[in-house]
C-alpha cells in the first residue's frame, strides 16, 4: 500500500474525511489525496518520492515559490527573537505602513490570521458603520466560511440568501445573490432595498469559480451603486492583492473600494491577512470604536516577517510581466490546441492565474462555469497528475504559475494538457 494511502487511513480514523480542509479530500477528482513531503521553488515531493510540478501553489500565497530561501530565513530569524507575544511588535507597525503604502485606498489596516477572519471583520465593519443588515454577494463568490457569507448557490435574484452550509441561520433577505458580472440585477437590488444594504462585497476578479474575470464597467458600476445607496463597497482581495503588481486589482484598475480584504500572498506562505480602508470606517473598530475584533496571534511577528520579505521581494524583482507573459502563452499554446483539434476545453487566464474549463466559450458568472464538464476535469487532474504536473483538484478553482517556475515547465505543462485530452 502507497504511504499516502496508509496515511489517509490513519487521518480518516482522527480527522473528519482525514483533511483539514475539505477540498484536500479530493472528492471533486477521485482517488486517493497526495501527501507532501517538502517543496522547494516550482515543485512539490511527495511522501512516495514523487516530484511533481505544482501549479496549486497552496492555493495561491506562493507567487515565489515554495520555500524561498529568503523568506525563510526571514521566519527563522523571526521565530528566534520569540513566537509571539500577545504585545505590539516594530515589525508590524511596518508591515501597516508598507501595506498602506503600496494600496492607496487603505488609509489604515488591521491584521489578522486568515482571508475568512479579515472579510468577516470588514463585513462586521460594514454593518457596525451604516447601521445596517443586509448585504449582496455574488453568487459563486467565496469570502471565507465566516456565517454571514455561507449564503450560496441556490438562491435567486431579490430573494434571500440560503445557506450553503448546514449550522448557519441567514434570515430571510440578509444575503442577496446576483450573478457575478450582472449589473442590471444588482441595480434592481439597490433600486429596492438600497437603503438598507450594509455592503456590496465582490472578489474583483472572481476565483472560486474557476478564475472568472469582471466585464468592461461591473466594477465601475459596483462602484456608483454602492455610492448611490451609501453600501459600502467591499473587495474581497484575498486572492487578487498583489497578485497582478504590487498592490491590489483594485488600485490597478483605478477603482476605490472602501474596505479590502488581503490575505494568501501578503502572509508569505504563513496565516496572515489585513482589511484596510477608509480611515473614518477602519475607525469604527475597537479600541476606538464599537465594532469588536481581536486575535491572540493578529499581527504574529514570524508571519509578518514573511509577508514583509515576500512583498520587498515583489517590489524589488517585479516578477509580474513575466507571470503574465507565460500565463498568456500557456492560454495560446492550449486554447489554439483546442480549436485546431476539436478539443472541448478553454483555458481562462489573467496575469499568472488561469483556470482550464471544460467548455468552449469563455465563462462570466456561477451559472455557466456550473455547464463544465466536471468529470472531464476529474479525468484531467488525474491524468495530469500521472504526467507530473499538480493542479487545484476541482474545477471550480484557479490555478497559479509562480515566479519560480521556468518558461519550460510550464511549456512542458501547456504541452501535457494537450496530450492529456486527447
Ligand atoms: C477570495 C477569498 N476570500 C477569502 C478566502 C478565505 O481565506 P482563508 O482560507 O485564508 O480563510 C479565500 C480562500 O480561498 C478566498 O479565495
Amino acid at each position: 500500500m502507497k504511504q499516502s494511502s496508509r496515511l489517509f487511513e490513519r487521518a480518516q480514523a482522527v480527522i473528519p474525511g482525514g483533511v483539514n480542509s475539505p477540498v484536500r479530500a479530493f472528492n471533486a477528482v477521485g482517488g486517493n489525496p497526495v501527501y507532501v513531503r517538502s517543496g522547494r521553488g516550482s515543485k512539490i515531493v511527495t511522501v512516495e518520492g514523487r516530484e511533481l510540478v505544482d501549479f496549486c501553489g497552496s492555493w495561491g500565497p506562493l507567487i515565489l515559490g515554495h520555500a524561498r530561501p529568503e523568506v525563510v530565513e526571514a521566519i527563522a530569524a523571526a521565530a528566534r527573537d520569540g513566537t509571539t507575544f500577545g504585545i505590539n511588535t516594530p515589525r508590524e507597525v511596518e508591515f501597516a505602513e508598507l501595506l498602506c503604502a503600496q494600496v492607496p485606498s487603505m488609509k489604515q489596516v488591521r491584521l489578522v490570521s486568515s482571508g475568512t477572519e479579515a472579510v468577516m471583520t470588514a463585513l462586521r465593519l460594514a454593518r457596525g458603520f451604516t447601521g445596517r443588515r443586509r448585504i449582496v454577494k455574488f453568487d459563486g463568490g467565496y469570502h471565507g466560511h465566516s456565517d454571514g457569507l455561507l449564503a450560496g448557490a441556490g438562491s435567486g435574484l431579490l430573494t434571500g440568501g440560503i445557506s450553503s452550509s448546514a449550522g448557519v441561520f441567514i434570515n430571510e433577505g440578509d444575503v442577496f445573490l446576483p450573478a457575478y458580472n450582472d449589473k442590471e440585477a444588482v441595480s434592481e437590488i439597490v433600486n429596492r432595498y438600497g437603503d438598507e444594504l450594509a455592503a456590496i462585497i465582490v472578489e474583483p476578479v472572481a476565483g472560486n469559480m474557476g478564475l472568472v474575470a469582471p466585464q468592461d464597467g461591473f466594477l465601475e458600476h459596483l462602484r456608483a451603486e454602492a455610492a448611490r445607496c451609501g453600501a459600502l463597497l467591499i473587495f474581497d482581495e484575498v486572492i487578487t492583492g498583489f497578485r497582478f503588481a504590487p498592490t491590489t486589482y483594485g488600485a490597478l484598475a483605478g477603482i476605490t473600494p472602501d474596505i479590502t480584504c488581503l490575505g494568501k500572498i501578503i502572509g508569505g506562505g504563513m496565516p496572515l491577512a489585513a482589511l484596510g480602508g477608509r480611515r473614518d470606517i477602519m475607525q469604527c473598530l475597537a479600541p476606538c470604536g464599537s465594532v469588536y475584533q481581536a486575535g491572540t496571534l493578529s499581527g504574529n511577528p514570524v508571519a509578518v516577517a514573511a509577508g514583509m520579505k515576500t512583498i520587498e521581494l515583489l517590489i524589488a524583482e517585479n516578477p509580474y510581466p513575466s507571470l503574465a507573459e507565460l500565463g498568456a502563452e500557456l492560454a495560446v499554446k492550449v486554447n489554439d490546441a483546442a480549436v485546431a483539434k476539436g478539443l472541448p476545453l478553454h483555458v481562462a487566464k489573467m496575469g499568472g492565474v488561469f483556470t482550464v474549463f471544460f467548455r468552449r466559450n469563455p465563462v462570466r458568472n456561477l451559472d455557466e462555469t456550473k455547464e463544465c464538464d466536471t468529470a472531464a476535469y476529474a479525468e484531467f487532474f488525474n491524468r495530469m497528475l500521472e504526467r507530473g504536473y499538480y493542479l487545484p483538484p476541482s474545477q471550480f478553482e484557479a490555478a497559479f504559475i509562480s515566479a519560480a517556475h521556468s518558461r519550460k515547465e510550464v511549456m512542458g505543462f501547456a504541452a501535457a494538457v494537450q496530450e492529456a485530452v486527447q
